[in-house]
């Protein structure tokens, strides 16, 4: 497990990004797992600006997102497809019928589309590279807390804490699901590699249970702790509450002396 602690959001964005570029450098026909929500804006940007500065191309990645909400259209504004097309997609090259997102309409059978969705990932080769966001209470995807730590793409009910937390993104009067169909964390364990990003003071004692905690699905990021390519990129903030910063910055500045020629 690595920890990579940076000063400010942008230099959070700035190595995630750099890292799934080296994933899509190495394998064009990368596969990428994707997140929405507020962390991996900067670092999406940062990937669109490469993609214009012909530093990377998408033509031939697949991406599968983590989760999208149940009971909404795909062309409502609040969807996780309609914020993938807006921040990511839209703006390189890659190809729409390689963009997946778990959709589940309200009359359709979650296990079916949970065992295509895992079927679909399988069929693609596995995710190459998964970035993830942080919920305060430890969730990765929409895992909430005692998640089984093994789970399959499924329907997750939504914790009273995450709608609250998600609630800034909707209007007083517009209606806010609960429910979302979900990659397990078993699905996530078996990404190749993982790069989850946290910023923010918001994010620091999610971020100390993820690390420095006990494994428990009462902390579903925890598990990560098991993963044997996991990069968690941080900020000052978020790592605030970590007891050796001291120490993973040190780790972090003698892995770049290795990687020097
Ligand atoms: C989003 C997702 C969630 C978010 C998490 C953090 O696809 O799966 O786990 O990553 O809720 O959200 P933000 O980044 O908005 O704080």
């Amino acid at each position: 497990m690595e920890v990579v602690v940076v000063d400010d959001a942008n230099a959070v964005a700035k190595i995630a990004a750099e890292r799934i570029t080296r994933v899509i450098t190495e394998k064009p026909y990368a596969v990428l797992g994707l997140a929405t929500g507020s962390s991996p804006l900067l670092t999406y940007a940062t990937l669109i600006e490469k993609y214009r500065q012909n530093e990377i191309s998408f033509e031939h990645v697949t991406s599968f997102n983590l989760d999208e909400y149940i009971g909404i259209a795909q062309n409502n504004p609040q969807s996780y497809r309609y914020f993938m097309d807006k921040h990511l997609f839209s703006n390189i090259n890659i190809l729409p019928e390689n963009t997946y997102l778990p959709v589940c309409k309200v009359k359709e059978r979650p296990e079916q589309i949970g065992a295509c969705y895992e079927k679909a990932i399988e069929n693609a080769g596995g995710i190459d590279i998964q970035l993830l966001g942080i919920g305060a209470n430890g969730h990765i995807g929409f895992n909430e807390p005692v998640s089984s730590l093994s789970s399959r793409t499924r329907v997750k009910t939504l914790t009273e804490q995450t709608i609250n937390d998600n609630a800034r993104l909707f209007a007083y009067d517009e209606y806010q699901p609960h429910l979302a169909m979900t990659m397990g964390i078993g699905t996530i364990m078996d990404s190749k590699r993982v790069v989850l990003i946290a910023t923010g003071k918001k994010k620091a004692s999610a971020i100390k249970a993820a690390i420095e905690g006990p494994i428990s699905a009462m902390h579903p990021a925890s598990v990560l702790q098991m993963h044997q390519h996991t990069s968690f990129i941080i900020d000052e903030s978020a790592a605030s509450e970590l007891a050796h910063v001291k120490y993973y910055k040190w780790c972090f500045a003698e892995d770049q002396k290795l990687k020097k020629p």
